[in-house]
């Protein structure tokens, strides 16, 4: 019957049976958590909600089972692109067409020592920068949470840099830089905030439907015409094996697609610590490093992951025929010492003081520092990247709830990467921490998960898979 009332009993009652919700449903839905967090918010004010429509009205058991049944049956495409189109609309929304720029950004499911949003960030705006047509980064990063580091902490460990723009500033500074890295404002995709607590409480976190609602309503809410997806595979990665992290990422990829976004999902390895550096400044400084023409053997996986993932992303701007170019030629922006110019513009515009760049190595001053070193000789043949996260949080780099304080100078070095040869003795990792009393747990940590064989083991290619609109079911 067209236009007749939905009740959320109607909605629960669909799908605890797998049924296909309507579009008009699923958007009620989301609808009503919208205005459900706003009475809770008010409540938490002191102050009166308004009185809702009996027909605007969601309890915090309705939300709950809706989360339960989807949970267990899943959406189909058309549901989970309706999902999260309502999702991506619910609150304020990016618009960039004032721009006249092709905005293109990257997003990971979360790694150890991934820093690549550093490096990308800059390497595409140097692209926009100085070619035509026009490119540009509207970067919105998280924190650490978890095992996972956040760009936003390593971000702030840059005395002023200035991570809350929100979006009027955020286009100022695409204008003038072409990349812009900030956090999620307040009233960004509101629907996400209220449904990722209830799923917390519910244990509906780890549904891929729900998850990849959540991340495309934030990166589609940026507005962009490109996404480049990072989805870890291996030890360190956020889903716990290769088949579900391949099919979050194609549900990504044609959730994407179906949304009008050019979007490409790269499955990669994360078995170790990416790059030299795990936790926040000592990230940046090896970033730093980087662009200022410094290449350390162990910074070699990040900056292949970075100028792959970065020439995807030109590849769709239109810079370059091939993504393989497009890796050269992003390659070629790091090595000219572009990406590093770039970076500092970028930095000023946030307001962070450039002066630390000239000798980043002295602005790192942990007060305490332990090395983990080989217990014998024989060859890195693996470790649990996850423990290896927890370590580097426990050390302060990280957090175990949202709102924690994190350390700046806390995190480990890497001396050496799976498939190395060490001697009795050789250092593994080097441990920083402001507190001496913090280094004895995780130093425990790393000391149980690293193992050393008489063997070589092979590493795993850093690039497993690649997925695009031809290789996934739009
Ligand atoms: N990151 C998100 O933003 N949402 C999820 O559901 C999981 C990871």
């Amino acid at each position: 019957m067209p236009g007749h009332a939905i009740h959320p009993i109607d909605i629960i009652r669909k799908k605890r049976h797998g049924e296909e919700l309507s579009q008009a449903e699923v958007e009620h839905f989301v609808h009503t958590v919208v205005l459900y967090g706003e009475q809770k918010i008010a409540e938490g004010r002191g102050e009166h909600p308004t009185l809702l429509a009996a027909t605007d009205k969601i309890s915090e058991a309705q939300i709950a089972a809706i989360l339960m049944a989807i949970f267990q049956h899943g959406l189909s495409h058309r549901e989970l692109a309706w999902l999260t189109n309502a999702m991506r609309y619910s609150g304020e929304t990016f618009d960039a067409s004032s721009l006249n720029t092709f905005t293109v950004d990257k997003h990971s499911t979360g790694g150890v020592g991934d820093k690549s949003s550093l490096l990308i960030a800059p390497i595409v705006a140097a692209a926009g920068l100085e070619m035509s047509p026009s490119i540009s980064v509207p970067m919105i990063s998280g924190r650490s949470l978890g095992h996972t580091g956040g760009t936003l902490d390593k971000l702030e460990t840059i005395p002023g840099f200035d991570t809350q723009l929100g979006l009027v500033r955020m286009a100022e500074v695409l204008r003038e830089t072409h990349a812009a890295m900030m956090g999620q404002t307040p009233k960004l995709v509101p629907a996400d905030r209220i449904l990722y607590a209830m799923r917390d409480h519910t244990g509906t976190v780890e549904s891929p439907f729900l998850i990849t609602a959540s991340i495309m309503s934030k990166k589609l809410a940026e507005d962009l015409k490109g996404l480049v997806l990072d989805v870890k595979v291996g030890s360190g990665a956020f889903m716990p094996t290769y088949e579900k992290s391949k099919f979050l990422a194609e549900l990504m990829v044609s959730t994407g697609e179906l949304a009008g976004t050019r979007t490409a999902a790269l499955l990669t390895t994360m078995d170790e610590p990416m790059g030299r550096f795990s936790g926040n400044w000592i990230e940046v400084w090896e970033c730093v490093d980087i662009m200022q023409g410094r290449r350390h053997p162990m910074s070699a996986d990040l900056i292949e992951l970075s100028t792959i993932l970065s020439g995807w992303m030109l590849y769709f701007g239109g810079k370059s025929a091939t993504p393989e170019a497009g890796a050269q030629l992003a390659d070629e922006i790091l090595a000219s010492g572009a990406a590093y110019k770039s970076w500092l513009h970028i930095v000023a515009a946030h307001k962070g003081d450039t002066s630390i760049f000239t000798n980043p190595a002295a602005f790192h001053k942990p007060k305490a520092s332990r090395v983990l070193k080989a217990s014998r000789t024989g060859y890195l043949a693996g470790m649990d990247c996850t423990e290896v996260g927890w370590a580097v949080q426990r050390l302060g780099a990280g957090r175990t709830k949202p709102g924690d304080p994190v350390s700046a100078h806390a995190g480990i070095e890497s001396h050496a990467k799976i498939g190395t040869h060490l001697k009795i003795g050789d250092p593994i990792f080097t441990l920083f921490s402001e507190d001496e009393a913090l280094l004895a747990e995780p130093y425990r940590m790393l000391e149980a998960t690293v193992a050393i064989s008489d063997t070589r083991t092979e590493p795993q290619p850093l690039i497993r898979e690649i997925l695009t609109r031809d290789t996934v079911s739009l």
